[in-house]
Protein backbone atom coordinates (compact mmCIF):
# COMPACT_ATOMS: atom_id res chain seq x y z
CA UNK A 1 0.00 0.00 0.00
CA UNK A 2 1.71 3.67 -1.07
CA UNK A 3 2.04 5.96 1.80
CA UNK A 4 -1.07 8.37 0.36
CA UNK A 5 -3.71 4.82 0.48
CA UNK A 6 -2.17 4.47 3.61
CA UNK A 7 -2.91 8.12 5.20
CA UNK A 8 -6.70 7.72 3.45
CA UNK A 9 -7.03 4.89 4.79
CA UNK A 10 -6.02 6.37 8.49
CA UNK A 11 -8.55 8.90 7.86
CA UNK A 12 -11.42 7.20 6.74
CA UNK A 13 -11.03 4.67 9.80
CA UNK A 14 -11.43 7.77 12.07
CA UNK A 15 -14.41 8.58 10.67
CA UNK A 16 -16.26 5.55 10.82
CA UNK A 17 -15.56 4.48 14.22
CA UNK A 18 -16.40 7.89 15.78
CA UNK A 19 -19.94 9.29 16.44
CA UNK A 20 -18.75 12.99 16.07
CA UNK A 21 -19.73 14.35 12.62
CA UNK A 22 -16.96 13.97 9.89
CA UNK A 23 -14.02 16.53 9.95
CA UNK A 24 -13.57 17.99 6.23
CA UNK A 25 -10.07 15.89 5.83
CA UNK A 26 -12.35 13.02 6.65
CA UNK A 27 -14.84 14.16 4.23
CA UNK A 28 -12.16 14.15 1.32
CA UNK A 29 -11.07 10.83 2.55
CA UNK A 30 -14.21 9.18 1.77
CA UNK A 31 -14.89 11.28 -1.25
CA UNK A 32 -11.60 9.60 -2.62
CA UNK A 33 -12.10 5.56 -1.20
CA UNK A 34 -15.87 5.47 -0.91
CA UNK A 35 -18.15 5.71 -4.29
CA UNK A 36 -21.14 5.54 -2.84
CA UNK A 37 -20.45 8.96 -0.24
CA UNK A 38 -19.14 10.65 -3.53
CA UNK A 39 -22.23 9.70 -5.55
CA UNK A 40 -24.05 11.03 -2.68
CA UNK A 41 -22.47 14.49 -2.65
CA UNK A 42 -23.30 15.11 -6.32
CA UNK A 43 -27.13 14.26 -6.16
CA UNK A 44 -27.35 16.28 -2.82
CA UNK A 45 -25.68 19.27 -4.62
CA UNK A 46 -27.49 19.22 -7.86
CA UNK A 47 -30.06 22.07 -8.28
CA UNK A 48 -32.27 21.43 -11.01
CA UNK A 49 -31.57 17.75 -11.27
CA UNK A 50 -33.29 17.86 -14.93
CA UNK A 51 -30.97 20.51 -16.41
CA UNK A 52 -28.47 19.10 -19.01
CA UNK A 53 -25.35 19.71 -16.41
CA UNK A 54 -27.25 17.65 -13.80
CA UNK A 55 -28.27 15.01 -16.10
CA UNK A 56 -25.32 14.25 -17.45
CA UNK A 57 -23.99 13.80 -14.36
CA UNK A 58 -26.89 11.83 -13.13
CA UNK A 59 -26.33 9.57 -15.69
CA UNK A 60 -22.49 8.95 -15.48
CA UNK A 61 -20.55 9.60 -12.11
CA UNK A 62 -21.09 6.12 -11.46
CA UNK A 63 -18.00 3.35 -11.23
CA UNK A 64 -18.49 1.60 -14.44
CA UNK A 65 -19.04 4.93 -16.14
CA UNK A 66 -16.73 8.41 -15.45
CA UNK A 67 -14.94 6.47 -12.51
CA UNK A 68 -13.45 3.90 -15.27
CA UNK A 69 -11.69 6.56 -17.28
CA UNK A 70 -8.06 6.88 -16.93
CA UNK A 71 -6.91 8.85 -14.72
CA UNK A 72 -5.06 12.12 -16.17
CA UNK A 73 -1.86 12.91 -14.29
CA UNK A 74 0.62 13.30 -17.22
CA UNK A 75 4.56 14.26 -17.55
CA UNK A 76 4.11 18.10 -18.03
CA UNK A 77 5.75 21.17 -17.42
CA UNK A 78 5.12 24.70 -17.54
CA UNK A 79 5.12 26.63 -20.49
CA UNK A 80 8.19 29.17 -20.48
CA UNK A 81 8.92 32.83 -22.07
CA UNK A 82 12.20 30.74 -23.62
CA UNK A 83 9.95 28.61 -25.36
CA UNK A 84 7.74 31.27 -27.26
CA UNK A 85 8.21 31.18 -31.00
CA UNK A 86 10.10 27.94 -30.51
CA UNK A 87 9.07 24.41 -31.59
CA UNK A 88 6.85 22.17 -29.44
CA UNK A 89 9.05 20.80 -26.89
CA UNK A 90 10.01 16.75 -26.32
CA UNK A 91 10.00 15.72 -23.09
CA UNK A 92 13.04 15.31 -20.35
CA UNK A 93 14.12 14.78 -17.73
CA UNK A 94 12.22 17.55 -15.60
CA UNK A 95 8.72 16.50 -16.51
CA UNK A 96 6.86 15.04 -13.84
CA UNK A 97 3.46 14.05 -13.22
CA UNK A 98 2.17 16.29 -10.45
CA UNK A 99 3.71 13.97 -6.79
CA UNK A 100 0.22 12.92 -5.05
CA UNK A 101 2.13 10.78 -2.60
CA UNK A 102 1.34 13.84 0.48
CA UNK A 103 0.29 13.06 3.95
CA UNK A 104 -3.68 13.28 4.01
CA UNK A 105 -3.00 16.66 6.46
CA UNK A 106 -4.18 20.29 6.08
CA UNK A 107 -0.76 22.10 5.11
CA UNK A 108 0.58 19.10 2.71
CA UNK A 109 -3.01 19.22 1.20
CA UNK A 110 -3.42 22.84 0.55
CA UNK A 111 0.16 22.80 -0.64
CA UNK A 112 -0.77 20.03 -2.98
CA UNK A 113 -3.56 21.92 -3.95
CA UNK A 114 -1.31 25.33 -4.99
CA UNK A 115 1.13 22.91 -7.10
CA UNK A 116 -1.48 21.79 -8.99
CA UNK A 117 -3.30 25.10 -9.39
CA UNK A 118 -0.24 26.04 -11.68
CA UNK A 119 1.31 23.03 -12.56
CA UNK A 120 -1.54 20.64 -13.69
CA UNK A 121 -2.64 20.23 -17.24
CA UNK A 122 -6.27 21.08 -16.51
CA UNK A 123 -7.57 21.50 -20.04
CA UNK A 124 -5.38 20.16 -23.17
CA UNK A 125 -6.42 22.87 -25.85
CA UNK A 126 -4.10 22.95 -28.94
CA UNK A 127 -5.19 26.53 -29.79
CA UNK A 128 -2.80 27.67 -27.29
CA UNK A 129 -0.05 27.70 -29.67
CA UNK A 130 -1.55 30.57 -31.34
CA UNK A 131 -0.35 32.72 -27.98
CA UNK A 132 2.96 30.73 -28.51
CA UNK A 133 4.48 32.39 -31.52
CA UNK A 134 6.53 35.16 -30.89
CA UNK A 135 6.95 37.39 -27.75
CA UNK A 136 4.21 39.28 -28.15
CA UNK A 137 1.77 36.55 -28.96
CA UNK A 138 0.96 36.03 -24.95
CA UNK A 139 -0.33 39.68 -24.80
CA UNK A 140 -2.68 39.69 -27.65
CA UNK A 141 -4.79 36.84 -26.11
CA UNK A 142 -4.59 38.46 -22.67
CA UNK A 143 -2.30 35.57 -21.03
CA UNK A 144 0.14 37.34 -18.51
CA UNK A 145 3.66 36.29 -18.13
CA UNK A 146 4.91 36.34 -14.60
CA UNK A 147 8.85 35.91 -14.28
CA UNK A 148 9.58 32.61 -16.75
CA UNK A 149 5.93 31.32 -16.72
CA UNK A 150 3.35 32.13 -19.96
CA UNK A 151 0.01 32.00 -18.53
CA UNK A 152 0.27 29.46 -16.39
CA UNK A 153 0.23 27.27 -19.05
CA UNK A 154 1.59 23.58 -18.97
CA UNK A 155 3.33 21.16 -21.84
CA UNK A 156 1.85 18.12 -21.12
CA UNK A 157 2.57 14.73 -22.33
CA UNK A 158 -0.38 13.18 -24.46
CA UNK A 159 -0.52 10.02 -26.48
CA UNK A 160 -1.18 12.04 -29.44
CA UNK A 161 2.27 14.13 -28.50
CA UNK A 162 2.89 17.27 -26.67
CA UNK A 163 -0.12 19.44 -26.26
CA UNK A 164 -0.22 22.93 -24.49
CA UNK A 165 -2.98 22.95 -21.60
CA UNK A 166 -4.61 25.60 -19.80
CA UNK A 167 -4.25 25.64 -15.82
CA UNK A 168 -6.98 26.73 -13.70
CA UNK A 169 -3.96 29.60 -13.09
CA UNK A 170 -4.62 30.53 -16.82
CA UNK A 171 -8.13 31.72 -16.14
CA UNK A 172 -7.97 32.35 -12.63
CA UNK A 173 -5.00 34.57 -11.66
CA UNK A 174 -3.79 37.47 -12.59
CA UNK A 175 -0.64 39.49 -12.14
CA UNK A 176 -0.59 42.06 -8.60
CA UNK A 177 -0.49 45.91 -8.99
CA UNK A 178 1.73 46.39 -6.25
CA UNK A 179 4.93 44.55 -7.40
CA UNK A 180 6.10 41.00 -9.35
CA UNK A 181 3.89 37.76 -8.45
CA UNK A 182 0.25 36.90 -9.11
CA UNK A 183 -3.20 37.15 -7.46
CA UNK A 184 -3.77 33.30 -7.17
CA UNK A 185 -7.78 32.98 -7.60
CA UNK A 186 -8.88 35.91 -9.12
CA UNK A 187 -10.66 36.35 -12.37
CA UNK A 188 -8.30 36.86 -15.50
CA UNK A 189 -10.43 39.16 -17.04
CA UNK A 190 -7.83 39.40 -19.99
CA UNK A 191 -8.05 36.51 -20.99
CA UNK A 192 -9.63 36.68 -24.90
CA UNK A 193 -10.16 32.07 -25.03
CA UNK A 194 -12.32 32.54 -28.02
CA UNK A 195 -9.94 35.06 -30.16
CA UNK A 196 -7.57 32.11 -29.52
CA UNK A 197 -10.32 29.54 -30.98
CA UNK A 198 -10.57 31.84 -34.23
CA UNK A 199 -6.79 32.95 -34.86
CA UNK A 200 -6.42 28.82 -34.59
CA UNK A 201 -9.11 28.01 -37.14
CA UNK A 202 -8.75 31.33 -39.19
CA UNK A 203 -12.33 31.72 -38.85
CA UNK A 204 -14.82 34.41 -37.14
CA UNK A 205 -17.25 32.34 -35.20
CA UNK A 206 -19.69 32.76 -32.31
CA UNK A 207 -16.25 32.56 -29.95
CA UNK A 208 -14.45 35.44 -31.47
CA UNK A 209 -17.70 37.58 -30.07
CA UNK A 210 -17.21 36.58 -26.15
CA UNK A 211 -14.58 39.14 -25.54
CA UNK A 212 -11.70 39.18 -23.15
CA UNK A 213 -13.10 37.46 -19.47
CA UNK A 214 -15.70 35.63 -20.97
CA UNK A 215 -15.95 31.74 -22.22
CA UNK A 216 -18.90 29.94 -23.44
CA UNK A 217 -18.60 26.98 -21.03
CA UNK A 218 -21.88 25.32 -22.11
CA UNK A 219 -22.52 22.83 -24.95
CA UNK A 220 -26.46 24.24 -25.00
CA UNK A 221 -26.30 25.30 -28.78
CA UNK A 222 -26.79 28.88 -27.03
CA UNK A 223 -24.65 32.10 -27.41
CA UNK A 224 -23.85 32.69 -23.63
CA UNK A 225 -20.48 33.49 -22.76
CA UNK A 226 -20.17 33.30 -18.67
CA UNK A 227 -17.52 35.59 -16.84
CA UNK A 228 -14.67 33.96 -15.34
CA UNK A 229 -15.01 33.45 -11.73
CA UNK A 230 -13.28 34.98 -8.70
CA UNK A 231 -12.57 31.87 -6.62
CA UNK A 232 -10.49 33.59 -3.88
CA UNK A 233 -14.44 34.04 -2.97
CA UNK A 234 -15.63 30.49 -3.66
CA UNK A 235 -16.29 29.41 -0.16
CA UNK A 236 -18.26 31.95 0.12
CA UNK A 237 -20.78 31.43 -2.36
CA UNK A 238 -23.91 30.01 -1.65
CA UNK A 239 -24.32 27.97 -5.21
CA UNK A 240 -21.69 27.44 -8.02
CA UNK A 241 -21.88 28.71 -11.35
CA UNK A 242 -23.69 32.11 -12.14
CA UNK A 243 -26.63 30.57 -12.85
CA UNK A 244 -26.79 28.88 -9.67
CA UNK A 245 -26.33 24.96 -10.29
CA UNK A 246 -25.06 23.37 -7.28
CA UNK A 247 -25.49 24.05 -4.19
CA UNK A 248 -22.16 24.79 -2.58
CA UNK A 249 -20.52 23.07 0.34
CA UNK A 250 -16.20 21.45 0.09
CA UNK A 251 -17.85 18.18 -1.83
CA UNK A 252 -20.09 19.95 -3.61
CA UNK A 253 -16.96 21.76 -5.20
CA UNK A 254 -14.53 19.06 -4.70
CA UNK A 255 -17.01 17.22 -7.56
CA UNK A 256 -17.58 19.90 -9.96
CA UNK A 257 -13.77 20.29 -9.71
CA UNK A 258 -13.34 16.44 -10.42
CA UNK A 259 -16.10 16.22 -13.50
CA UNK A 260 -14.83 19.59 -15.21
CA UNK A 261 -12.05 17.71 -16.17
CA UNK A 262 -13.70 15.44 -16.83
CA UNK A 263 -16.23 17.09 -19.62
CA UNK A 264 -13.05 19.85 -20.67
CA UNK A 265 -11.55 16.13 -21.81
CA UNK A 266 -14.41 15.24 -23.30
CA UNK A 267 -14.92 12.68 -20.96
CA UNK A 268 -11.49 10.62 -22.52
CA UNK A 269 -9.55 10.93 -18.81
CA UNK A 270 -10.47 11.92 -15.07
CA UNK A 271 -8.72 13.58 -12.56
CA UNK A 272 -6.97 11.80 -9.60
CA UNK A 273 -9.13 12.17 -6.79
CA UNK A 274 -6.85 13.29 -4.32
CA UNK A 275 -6.25 15.79 -6.64
CA UNK A 276 -9.95 17.02 -6.79
CA UNK A 277 -10.00 17.20 -3.19
CA UNK A 278 -6.48 19.08 -2.95
CA UNK A 279 -7.77 21.53 -5.33
CA UNK A 280 -11.02 22.65 -3.47
CA UNK A 281 -9.39 22.48 -0.19
CA UNK A 282 -6.81 24.86 -1.13
CA UNK A 283 -9.19 26.89 -3.11
CA UNK A 284 -11.23 27.21 0.19
CA UNK A 285 -8.38 28.25 1.89
CA UNK A 286 -7.84 31.30 -0.17
CA UNK A 287 -11.13 33.76 1.25
CA UNK A 288 -9.22 33.46 4.54
CA UNK A 289 -6.76 36.45 2.72
CA UNK A 290 -9.90 38.42 1.34
CA UNK A 291 -10.63 41.74 3.81
CA UNK A 292 -14.10 41.72 5.05
CA UNK A 293 -16.53 44.62 5.28
CA UNK A 294 -15.34 47.21 8.02
CA UNK A 295 -18.20 46.66 11.16
CA UNK A 296 -19.19 50.40 11.03
CA UNK A 297 -18.88 53.76 9.50
CA UNK A 298 -20.60 55.31 6.25
CA UNK A 299 -20.42 53.06 3.73
CA UNK A 300 -21.09 50.10 5.57
CA UNK A 301 -24.18 51.33 6.93
CA UNK A 302 -25.09 52.18 3.14
CA UNK A 303 -24.42 48.56 2.14
CA UNK A 304 -26.19 47.35 4.83
CA UNK A 305 -29.24 49.46 3.98
CA UNK A 306 -29.30 48.78 0.34
CA UNK A 307 -27.32 45.57 -0.38
CA UNK A 308 -26.65 43.33 2.93
CA UNK A 309 -30.30 41.74 2.76
CA UNK A 310 -29.14 39.78 -0.38
CA UNK A 311 -25.16 40.15 -0.27
CA UNK A 312 -25.61 38.98 3.27
CA UNK A 313 -22.30 39.36 5.70
CA UNK A 314 -20.29 38.42 6.46
CA UNK A 315 -19.04 36.27 2.94
CA UNK A 316 -21.84 39.04 1.01
CA UNK A 317 -23.20 36.26 -0.71
CA UNK A 318 -26.40 35.14 -0.43
CA UNK A 319 -29.27 32.71 -2.02
CA UNK A 320 -30.07 33.17 -5.82
CA UNK A 321 -31.83 36.03 -6.91
CA UNK A 322 -34.94 35.25 -10.15
CA UNK A 323 -33.52 36.11 -13.09
CA UNK A 324 -36.68 38.94 -13.53
CA UNK A 325 -36.23 40.10 -10.10
CA UNK A 326 -32.28 40.72 -10.48
CA UNK A 327 -32.68 41.76 -14.01
CA UNK A 328 -29.62 41.68 -15.43
CA UNK A 329 -28.52 39.78 -19.18
CA UNK A 330 -30.75 36.63 -18.45
CA UNK A 331 -28.65 34.74 -21.37
CA UNK A 332 -26.11 33.03 -19.00
CA UNK A 333 -28.44 31.93 -16.26
CA UNK A 334 -31.54 30.81 -18.93
CA UNK A 335 -28.91 28.24 -20.36
CA UNK A 336 -31.41 25.03 -20.64
CA UNK A 337 -27.21 23.40 -19.62
CA UNK A 338 -26.79 25.15 -16.43
CA UNK A 339 -29.63 26.80 -15.61
CA UNK A 340 -32.13 27.50 -12.64
CA UNK A 341 -34.12 30.12 -13.36
CA UNK A 342 -32.09 32.36 -10.79
CA UNK A 343 -28.50 33.90 -10.77
CA UNK A 344 -25.88 33.33 -7.74
CA UNK A 345 -26.04 35.97 -5.57
CA UNK A 346 -21.54 36.50 -6.12
CA UNK A 347 -19.86 37.21 -3.17
CA UNK A 348 -18.48 40.79 -3.28
CA UNK A 349 -15.53 40.04 -1.22
CA UNK A 350 -12.53 40.63 -3.73
CA UNK A 351 -15.22 42.72 -6.44
CA UNK A 352 -12.56 45.25 -6.60
CA UNK A 353 -10.25 42.96 -8.27
CA UNK A 354 -12.51 41.95 -11.33
CA UNK A 355 -12.18 43.42 -14.31
CA UNK A 356 -16.08 42.34 -15.40
CA UNK A 357 -18.88 42.14 -13.22
CA UNK A 358 -22.25 40.43 -13.58
CA UNK A 359 -23.10 37.15 -15.20
CA UNK A 360 -22.41 37.92 -18.72
CA UNK A 361 -19.44 40.39 -18.28
CA UNK A 362 -21.91 43.30 -18.93
CA UNK A 363 -20.00 45.65 -16.76
CA UNK A 364 -16.86 46.88 -16.14
CA UNK A 365 -16.39 48.49 -13.05
CA UNK A 366 -18.19 49.07 -9.74
CA UNK A 367 -19.03 53.01 -10.70
CA UNK A 368 -20.40 52.11 -13.61
CA UNK A 369 -22.78 49.49 -11.86
CA UNK A 370 -23.98 52.02 -9.70
CA UNK A 371 -24.06 55.08 -12.06
CA UNK A 372 -27.56 57.12 -11.62
CA UNK A 373 -27.47 57.65 -15.39
CA UNK A 374 -27.16 53.90 -16.08
CA UNK A 375 -30.38 52.22 -18.00
CA UNK A 376 -28.93 49.28 -19.63
CA UNK A 377 -27.29 46.17 -17.51
CA UNK A 378 -30.15 45.33 -14.89
CA UNK A 379 -29.38 45.26 -10.89
CA UNK A 380 -30.57 48.94 -10.43
CA UNK A 381 -29.51 48.56 -6.87
CA UNK A 382 -27.57 51.75 -4.79
CA UNK A 383 -28.74 53.93 -7.86
CA UNK A 384 -30.49 56.34 -6.39
CA UNK A 385 -27.86 57.28 -3.77
CA UNK A 386 -27.48 60.88 -3.26
CA UNK A 387 -23.64 61.35 -3.70
CA UNK A 388 -22.48 61.57 -0.41
CA UNK A 389 -23.72 57.64 0.25
CA UNK A 390 -22.64 56.66 -2.92
CA UNK A 391 -19.59 57.85 -2.48
CA UNK A 392 -19.12 56.21 0.57
CA UNK A 393 -20.48 52.84 -0.70
CA UNK A 394 -17.49 53.12 -3.05
CA UNK A 395 -15.30 53.59 -0.65
CA UNK A 396 -15.39 50.47 1.36
CA UNK A 397 -16.19 48.45 -1.78
CA UNK A 398 -12.77 49.72 -3.55
CA UNK A 399 -11.19 47.94 -0.07
CA UNK A 400 -12.87 44.39 -1.12
CA UNK A 401 -9.91 43.38 -2.93
C1 LIG B 1 -10.41 28.60 -19.97
C2 LIG B 1 -10.68 29.29 -18.73
C3 LIG B 1 -10.85 28.48 -17.47
C4 LIG B 1 -10.00 27.54 -16.94
C5 LIG B 1 -8.72 26.99 -17.53
C6 LIG B 1 -10.56 27.15 -15.67
N1 LIG B 1 -11.72 27.84 -15.45
FE1 LIG B 1 -12.84 27.81 -13.75
N2 LIG B 1 -14.21 29.02 -14.62
C7 LIG B 1 -14.12 29.57 -15.86
C8 LIG B 1 -15.36 30.24 -16.18
C9 LIG B 1 -15.71 30.97 -17.47
C10 LIG B 1 -16.20 30.10 -15.06
C11 LIG B 1 -17.66 30.60 -14.87
C12 LIG B 1 -18.60 29.41 -15.09
C13 LIG B 1 -20.01 29.65 -14.63
O1 LIG B 1 -20.26 30.56 -13.86
O2 LIG B 1 -20.90 28.87 -15.05
C14 LIG B 1 -15.44 29.32 -14.09
C15 LIG B 1 -15.95 28.95 -12.86
C16 LIG B 1 -15.27 28.19 -11.94
C17 LIG B 1 -15.80 27.82 -10.65
C18 LIG B 1 -17.16 28.23 -10.07
C19 LIG B 1 -16.94 29.35 -9.06
C20 LIG B 1 -18.16 30.04 -8.59
O3 LIG B 1 -18.06 30.86 -7.66
O4 LIG B 1 -19.27 29.84 -9.12
C21 LIG B 1 -14.84 27.06 -10.04
C22 LIG B 1 -14.91 26.45 -8.66
C23 LIG B 1 -13.71 26.96 -10.96
N3 LIG B 1 -14.01 27.65 -12.11
C24 LIG B 1 -12.55 26.29 -10.68
C25 LIG B 1 -11.55 26.06 -11.63
C26 LIG B 1 -10.39 25.24 -11.37
C27 LIG B 1 -10.03 24.62 -10.03
C28 LIG B 1 -9.69 25.16 -12.54
C29 LIG B 1 -8.48 24.30 -12.83
C30 LIG B 1 -8.69 22.86 -12.59
C31 LIG B 1 -10.40 25.98 -13.52
N4 LIG B 1 -11.53 26.50 -12.93
C32 LIG B 1 -9.99 26.21 -14.83
C33 LIG B 1 -13.03 29.50 -16.70
C34 LIG B 1 -11.95 28.65 -16.53
C1 LIG C 1 -32.23 41.72 -4.60
C2 LIG C 1 -30.91 41.23 -4.27
C3 LIG C 1 -29.71 42.15 -4.49
C4 LIG C 1 -29.52 43.42 -3.98
C5 LIG C 1 -30.45 44.22 -3.10
C6 LIG C 1 -28.20 43.81 -4.41
N1 LIG C 1 -27.63 42.84 -5.17
FE1 LIG C 1 -25.83 42.91 -6.03
N2 LIG C 1 -26.18 41.18 -7.01
C7 LIG C 1 -27.32 40.41 -6.86
C8 LIG C 1 -27.27 39.31 -7.81
C9 LIG C 1 -28.31 38.23 -7.97
C10 LIG C 1 -26.08 39.47 -8.55
C11 LIG C 1 -25.60 38.62 -9.73
C12 LIG C 1 -26.22 39.18 -11.00
C13 LIG C 1 -25.66 38.59 -12.28
O1 LIG C 1 -24.83 37.69 -12.18
O2 LIG C 1 -26.00 39.07 -13.38
C14 LIG C 1 -25.42 40.64 -8.00
C15 LIG C 1 -24.19 41.12 -8.45
C16 LIG C 1 -23.53 42.19 -7.89
C17 LIG C 1 -22.21 42.63 -8.29
C18 LIG C 1 -21.34 41.99 -9.34
C19 LIG C 1 -20.44 40.96 -8.70
C20 LIG C 1 -19.66 40.17 -9.72
O3 LIG C 1 -18.57 39.71 -9.40
O4 LIG C 1 -20.15 40.01 -10.86
C21 LIG C 1 -21.90 43.73 -7.54
C22 LIG C 1 -20.62 44.52 -7.59
C23 LIG C 1 -23.03 43.97 -6.67
N3 LIG C 1 -23.98 43.01 -6.90
C24 LIG C 1 -23.09 44.99 -5.77
C25 LIG C 1 -24.25 45.35 -5.09
C26 LIG C 1 -24.39 46.54 -4.31
C27 LIG C 1 -23.28 47.56 -4.08
C28 LIG C 1 -25.66 46.56 -3.85
C29 LIG C 1 -26.33 47.64 -3.05
C30 LIG C 1 -26.27 48.96 -3.61
C31 LIG C 1 -26.32 45.35 -4.33
N4 LIG C 1 -25.43 44.66 -5.07
C32 LIG C 1 -27.63 45.01 -4.07
C33 LIG C 1 -28.35 40.64 -5.97
C34 LIG C 1 -28.53 41.81 -5.26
Amino acid sequence: MSSRAAWVGLALLAACTADAPLSDLERGAAYVSDPAYRRAALERSLVAPDNGYSALRLERYTEASWGALPVWNPRARPVLVSDLGGPVPNPGVDWEPLDLDVPWEEAALSALGARAFSAYPAQVEPALLMALTDADAPARFGLWVDGDRVGGLVWAETPGGVQPAFSCASCHAIPRDDGPGLVLGAPNHAIDFGALLDASHSAHTSAGRWGPGRVDVTPDDVDNPTVIADLRAVRFQRDLNRAATISNDLMALTVRLETAVITNSREAVRPPRELAFALAWYLWGLGDALPALPADGAGAAVFARECGRCHLPPGLAGPPVALAAVATDPTVGESPWRGTGAYQTTSLRGVARRGRLLAGGAIDSLERLLDPDRVDGGHRYGQTLDDADRASLLAVMRDLR
